[in-house]
């Protein structure tokens, strides 16, 4: 998609959509006040109505979107607004689409982040779409009071809107294409943006004893990988901040197979080191003036001869063992060794991890928030801030110290599966034992990695790359001198 910046009273070029927002409440002029009284829009927020050539206007088409009360727009606004706009008019057959918003600090820039999100696609796989079913519109024009102000505030956003989509396609890619080794040579390609990435292959794994992570790996042919990125661009000896990510890439359950029924699902249960790549990709794509590490812990958990089997011990990292109750709580096995790692070898001044983790959040919090689990008041202050103003929800889970009885093992310092009750949080908790006291917040993010429907015009069905602009955001507003 090519972004431009334009007047406000710039010429239209040639077969271009016109959106307009209209706020609630507000009468429109003339021949739209007509043509909106042959119709249900009020203005209310994510409506849309398609005018086909419209008199008087100067464009082949003209798309209304409503904006909500005018006092309440913000940059959310506007990048819903936007991305509202494109998606009802992608297909027109027109190639141009220009929006109208209201004047304001960051709205335009914001606009345009939204028509790129809103434009993401995972099309490589289809080689029979008609013609008449792909996207039309290849350019969007915002027009501003102040193009060149919008120009400059724009690449930190374009930088983020490609980061998004790098963590959509991992997302989407099928498990026969993205395993562990693939996975990490895709992030080994981020040397580009300045980044570094170490690859820890089993054996390195091995000789660190990871025995929990690579329990998990076990039955699969494909190699678990442990994928190290830095980003160093703040003061040489600072201390880091640290991301670490859940890298299922693809989770049958193992042993404890899960039913057919939704197993394709399971190619996304890597989403947690998807957004752990994605926000390194932002970092580095903007520069971003802090030093950061990313961890991805990527396996496949597949049943076979070699597979671990309920009742096995394993030793990690920390020395802690662990009996696997159930081969598909492996998320959390993975996890362990990963923390684990990070703290010991990076000291950093705190740990947030992501994973698609628990059905169990999907049934406390459904598939628009997140939960969000932390020893520390703080960071999870910080998070809960930065989720309100990118639109990722997300909400504070308890972590009470009663409920870790329910994984008490018999025979080894911890168990790994805790019981229906409270599902989410014995897996968090399970977590917790391996961060050695740190500052650290966990984000279980299996209601909200993909989604289908999508309910959020930035979003297109499918994966969503939900926390790369949560965690850019956070490291933005707090890390970043
Ligand atoms: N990857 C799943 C969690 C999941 C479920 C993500 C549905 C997205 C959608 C995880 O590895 C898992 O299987 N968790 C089990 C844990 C249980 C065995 C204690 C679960 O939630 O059922
Ligand atoms: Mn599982
Ligand atoms: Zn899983």
């Amino acid at each position: 998609m090519e972004i431009e910046f334009v007047a406000a009273d710039a010429a239209l070029p040639a077969r271009t959509v016109l959106a307009r927002v209209i706020f609630e409440g507000e009468p429109a002029d003339g021949a739209l006040a007509q043509a909106i009284a042959a119709s249900r829009f009020t203005g209310g927020k994510g409506q849309v109505l398609d005018i086909l050539a419209p008199s008087g206007i100067g464009a082949d088409r003209l798309v209304l979107v409503g904006g909500g009360k005018r006092q309440a727009f913000d940059a959310l606004g506007a990048e819903h607004a936007a991305a509202s706009a494109y998606s009802a008019v992608k297909a027109s057959g027109l190639e141009a689409l220009r929006i109208e918003l209201p004047d304001g600090p960051d709205l335009a820039a914001r606009a345009a982040l939204g028509v790129r999100l809103a434009a993401y696609r995972f099309d490589k796989y289809r080689t029979k779409e008609p013609a008449d079913k792909k996207p039309s519109i290849v350019k969007t024009q915002v027009g501003t009071s102040d193009p060149e102000g919008a120009l400059a505030a724009f690449p930190p956003l374009a930088a983020l809107a490609d980061a998004v989509s790098f963590t959509r396609d991992l997302v989407s890619e099928p498990a026969n294409t993205l395993y562990p080794v693939e996975f990490a040579r895709r992030v080994k390609a981020l040397e580009r943006l300045g980044l570094e990435v170490e690859i820890l292959g089993e054996p390195e794994m091995t000789a660190l004893g990871m025995g929990s992570l690579l329990g998990v790996g076990q039955g699969s042919v494909r190699e678990s990988q442990m994928v190290v990125i830095r980003w160093n661009g703040g003061a040489k000896d600072a201390q880091p901040i640290a991301f670490v990510g859940k890298g299922v890439c693809f989770d049958s359950g193992g042993i404890s197979i899960k039913p057919a029924d939704g197993m394709e699902d399971m190619k996304w249960d890597m989403g947690g080191a998807g957004a752990v790549a994605g926000l390194m990709h932002v970092l580095a794509g903007r520069k971003a003036k802090v030093n950061v590490v990313g961890i991805l812990g990527l396996v496949e958990n597949m049943p076979d001869g070699a597979a671990q089997r309920p009742g096995d011990v394993v030793t990690s990292m920390s020395g802690q063992t662990i009996e696997v109750i159930n081969t598909d709580a492996e998320g959390r096995l993975v996890l362990a060794d990963a923390l684990w790692y990070c703290q010991d070898r990076f000291k950093p001044r705190f740990m947030v991890d992501l994973a698609t983790l628990t059905g169990a959040v999907i049934i406390s919090l459904g598939n628009d928030y997140a939960g969000c689990f932390s020893n520390n008041d703080e960071l999870a202050g910080k998070l809960l801030a930065a989720s309100g103003v990118e639109g990722e929800p997300l909400w504070r889970m308890p972590l009470p110290e009663a409920y870790t009885k329910q994984i008490d093992s018999m025979i080894a310092d911890v168990k790994n599966t805790g019981g229906r009750p409270g599902g989410s949080i014995t897996a968090a908790l399970f977590l917790q034992k391996f961060v050695n006291g740190l500052p650290w917040a966990h984000l279980d993010i299996a209601g909200v990695a993909w989604k289908k429907p999508s309910s959020v015009p930035t979003i297109p069905d499918g994966a969503t790359g939900y926390g790369v602009r949560l965690l850019n955001r956070m490291v933005q507003e707090n890390y970043e001198g």
